[in-house]
């Protein structure tokens, strides 16, 4: 496994050991701090490209000042660690100068979606997210001729899904692949920001996750009022201590509010134990 800290010598790499040899790339951008869903988007990578790509960076891009930029958990040794078990072929861990030399003027501006759901409470999130994910692909598959696949985590379905847009309206020729959600025993999506969680926070926090079962069972059920059915979760969980930030039905298809007529649906939740902000969603036919 090769740890890279510069887009010269990654992409020098990569032209040799993938490019030259007729390899496809499955890339696997991440933050770091990685837990069994990161591993289980590596699986899949490893199933669909011949040469994998894991990238460490944690984007101060998609952080508003007073997010956790600062706090976020980095954790690299281990993380290289486990990318060597994984079989990982190459690891890019740029330095924040590396990945920004100059100041971003220039950035990916997604279209609405992005300003509502997670967009809403996190201004200029997504454009971040956009931004940084655009360089990081210009970064690996530049100069590889053959296949090109990146993995993304269902469990950040706007993401996945503005993603998905800007592969679409920019014409970049990588297909996406998305893996599922990975949970705890009782429910709870992994993701880096449980670490943050205080005990009695912890076990609360798999409540989100039943709360949106709840959501697909009345929907299931028969029930298309999905304003007052968000609204009933939002207050049981508020009574609960949440703060909530959105529990929203929607169309899996379009991401727009899920009308009478859909079928493909998803329910997505944002909600914060103390100043820990947590999202999960399911996906689900009516
Ligand atoms: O999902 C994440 O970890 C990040 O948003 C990503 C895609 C690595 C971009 O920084």
């Amino acid at each position: 496994m090769q740890v890279i800290t510069t887009v010269i010598e990654l992409r020098q790499h990569l032209a040799i050991s993938a490019g030259a040899q007729g390899k496809s790339v499955a890339f696997v951008p991440t933050m770091g701090n990685l837990h069994a869903g990161h591993l289980s988007l590596i699986e899949l990578a490893k199933q669909h490209g011949q040469c994998v790509v894991v990238s460490i960076f944690v984007n101060p891009l998609q952080f508003a000042v007073n997010e956790d930029l600062s706090s976020y958990p980095r954790t690299l040794d281990d993380d290289i660690a486990k990318l060597q078990l994984a079989d990982v072929d190459v690891v890019f861990t740029p330095i924040e100068s590396e990945m920004y030399p100059v100041p971003q003027t220039i950035t990916v501006e997604p279209s609405e979606i992005a300003n509502v759901l997670c967009g809403a409470n996190r201004p200029g999130h997504f454009r971040g997210v956009a931004t940084v994910v655009l360089k990081l692909f210009n970064q690996v598959f530049f100069n590889n001729p053959q296949r090109k696949i990146a993995v993304f985590g269902k469990k950040d379905f706007q993401q996945l899904f503005i993603i998905r847009e800007l592969i679409q309206q920019l014409s970049l020729p990588i297909e996406i692949l998305a893996g599922e959600t990975m949970r705890e025993a009782d429910g709870l999506a992994m993701s880096s920001r449980n670490a943050y969680l205080k005990p009695a926070q912890r076990m609360e926090a798999q409540r989100l996750y039943r709360a949106l079962q709840q959501v697909v069972q009345a929907a299931q059920g028969g029930r298309c009022d999905y304003a007052a059915i968000e609204a009933q979760t939002t207050q049981y969980l508020t009574q609960l201590g949440w703060i909530v930030d959105y529990i929203s039905v929607r169309s899996s298809v379009t991401l727009a509010p899920a009308t009478a007529a859909d079928q493909q649906l998803v329910v997505l939740g944002a909600a914060r134990q103390g100043r820990t902000r947590l999202i999960d969603n399911i996906e689900f036919v009516k």
